[in-house]
């Protein structure tokens, strides 16, 4: 994906250097691109807990190249074994909604059970985190073509611009490159079809406002910022066609764990007759949860609700919003049933949110 016309992914192994993973920094953006350096794996800890990295696909690779980073600090007479454990634990405490961290950190492990060396481990560590990103990045275009299919349907109809809302930033910065929901946006765009994105602000982090507006803006996608809670009047005026989203955890049965306001969008379209999609790559599909209602919803600090970060023309500032008494909860996520999607858009096609269509599409986890 561009930035300036020059062609970045969001994570990648530094040039001329073992052993450092380089990532951009998503809490500066839109206002500054800042490139972090990660060299040990309390550097991916932080950088994944504390968001420089954010968005289920990139949270997967970030995983796997923590557990290389961890497993490159490990010194020559460690019990293999216990010191992957701790490793594998360290980074698991760090966010426990996407699914894609524990697929990531549950590949590198078994890739490493029956090898009895520092450096087998690490290149073994290494393969995976690669080919995890590369999985990423084909995942994405997969989605793309598939998803440019709904937006060339209603196009055909309207024969007018096509009006997608999108929430949070399920895009190539979330996901290495191309994006899950942003893939067929762009797809759309570069193709010639007309189409317009309303951004959800996606408080409290914002990630819609400054990430996904940065992207689309990046690739001259053309786009509207709205207040979280506008989608629904929206719709009921008719100037949504489409919305699009991704996920962070998927179970069998099609419920789907999402940036936290997820549910009212697909409420909305349900009442006003949006198809809703989610795009997916399998990654973020957890074959051992029967429904949504067993996904972990993470909780974060408070102090993202009572206070906003923004750029006053500058520097970053940070300022409160809320009254100094009132607690603030900060519930991350929440699930959207499967009864309320219209469609998963995957790697391998779209099916309807159910066990019976993604295990047909899956038939390896049937
Ligand atoms: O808290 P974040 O920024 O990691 O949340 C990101 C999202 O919720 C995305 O929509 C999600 O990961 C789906 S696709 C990248």
């Amino acid at each position: 994906m561009r930035i300036q016309d020059q062609h970045y992914r969001t994570i990648w192994e530094k040039a001329g250097s073992t052993g450092t993973v380089q990532v951009i920094d998503q809490r500066v953006l839109p206002f500054e691109l800042r490139i972090a350096e990660w060299k040990q794996l309390e550097d991916a800890a932080t950088g994944i807990r504390d968001m420089q990295v954010g968005g289920a696909p990139l949270i997967g690779s970030a995983a796997a190249y923590g557990m290389w980073l961890g497993i490159r600090e490990l010194n020559q007479a460690s019990n293999w074994p216990k010191a992957l454990d701790g490793i594998a634990k360290t980074l698991l405490g760090t966010r426990p909604t996407a699914v894609n961290l524990r697929h990531a950190v549950e590949a590198v492990l078994n890739a490493c059970s029956r090898l009895a060396t520092k450096k087998e481990l690490a290149t073994a560590a290494l393969n995976v985190a690669r080919r995890i990103t590369e999985e990423s990045v084909e995942h994405c275009r997969a989605i793309g073509e598939h998803g440019l299919e709904r937006i060339c349907d209603i196009y055909r109809r309207k024969q007018k611009p096509v009006n997608i809302l999108t929430h949070c930033n399920a895009g190539w910065l979330a996901c290495i490159d191309f994006g899950t929901a942003t893939a067929p946006m762009y797809l759309a765009h570069d193709e010639g079809i007309p189409v317009h994105v309303w951004v959800d602000e996606t408080r409290p982090r914002n990630q819609g406002a400054r990430l996904t507006a940065f992207e689309l803006g990046q690739h001259g996608v053309p786009h509207t910022v709205i207040a979280d809670n506008t989608g629904g009047h929206l719709m009921q005026l008719g100037m949504v066609d489409l919305v699009l989203v991704g996920s962070d955890r998927t179970t069998r049965n099609g419920d789907v764990a999402n940036k936290t306001g997820t549910y009212l969008k697909a409420l909305a379209a349900h009442d006003n007759g949006v198809p809703f999609y989610v795009a997916l790559p399998s990654s973020s599909i957890d074959w051992s949860l029967r429904n949504g209602a067993d996904i972990e919803i993470e909780q974060r600090n408070p102090d993202e609700v009572q206070f906003i970060t923004g750029h006053d023309g500058q520097a970053l500032r940070k300022v409160r919003l809320t009254p100094e008494a009132s607690p603030a909860a900060n519930f991350a996520f929440d699930v959207t049933p499967a009864r309320l999607v219209t469609g998963l858009i995957t790697e391998r096609g779209i099916c309807e949110a159910s066990e019976k269509a993604l295990t047909g599409l899956f038939p390896e986890w049937s």
